[in-house]
């Protein structure tokens, strides 16, 4: 067989986010990434025909690949925003031209195939809750994404509920990803401990909402969980997530294999 003989149980997933849009190329079955991501930094300004373009050079650049999929294979992105039938309803960290913007119908157009957008983090809940932290539980699940914004993903009985924006809950008078997320504890420049307090008002008032089974925490400051999940007192168990930054890159592929029918 040719090196770029196609796989029918592969997806392309793309996440874009902030800073940048990384892509993938998924396996279905076991939810693994084969081969490397590609990533390309979000060009600035953000707007829509500079990011469509650059989620078109990724997935051209995916496509020379072995285990690229098929030429028609469905396309998988996910996006920093409440995404409603294709339709971006919000735009928290991205350009604010997005707002109402047809995502659905800018990147299929662009890349000449189907594509399925969905919001970033209910992509990585989705992908734990298939293959990772949150596989086989029971009862609420709520995956907290910790970054640039906070994202979140509603997970019930590993059924998703999309687009419940936890991140922009009002604690204390203000939107808690402004006090909560990663990029806000840089801003700050305060410490861990000082981190960890924050996190604590606010993973407290959310188990309070909504007491849930678990928590999982993503977002690229799950790799320093050490430095404040300790300090955290809380009744529902919280864990980081397995897939890690894989988490909205299978999420995505995930979400566009089950809609196009090439998985359950
Ligand atoms: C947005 C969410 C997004 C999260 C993480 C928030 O500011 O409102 O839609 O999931 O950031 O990117």
């Amino acid at each position: 067989m040719s090196k770029k003989h196609s796989h029918s149980s592969t997806v392309i997933g793309i996440d874009i986010g902030g800073t940048g849009i990384k892509g993938g190329i998924v396996d279905i079955e076991t939810g693994d990434i084969l081969g490397e991501r590609y990533r390309i930094p979000t060009p600035t300004p953000s707007t829509p025909q500079a990011v469509a373009k650059v989620v078109k050079d990724i997935v051209e650049e995916l496509m020379t690949r072995e285990h690229a999929p098929s030429k028609k294979a469905p396309v998988g992105i996910t996006f920093p925003a409440i995404i409603s039938h294709g339709i971006a309803r919000s735009a928290a960290n991205v350009d604010q031209s997005w707002i109402d913007a047809d995502v659905d119908k800018i990147f299929s157009e662009e890349l000449g195939r189907d594509v399925q957008v969905m919001n970033d983090a209910d992509a990585a809940g989705l992908a734990e809750a298939r293959y990772g932290a949150g596989k086989d539980i029971k009862g609420t699940v709520l995956v907290i994404t910790l970054g640039t914004g906070i994202g979140s993903a509603f997970i019930f009985n590993g059924k998703l509920v999309p687009n419940v924006e936890l991140g922009h809950l009002e604690i204390d008078g203000v939107d808690a990803e402004t006090k909560a997320s990663a990029s806000a504890r840089a801003r700050d420049d305060i410490s861990w401990d000082e981190y960890a307090v924050r996190l604590q008002r606010y993973f407290s008032h959310v188990e309070f909402l909504f007491s849930p089974e678990l928590f999982i925490i993503g977002g690229g400051i799950s790799k320093r969980s050490e430095d404040y999940l300790p300090q955290l007192k809380l009744r529902t168990k919280i864990i980081t997530a397995e897939l890690k930054n894989n988490a909205g890159i299978v999420g995505g592929a995930l979400q566009a294999a089950v809609h196009f029918k090439i998985t359950k």
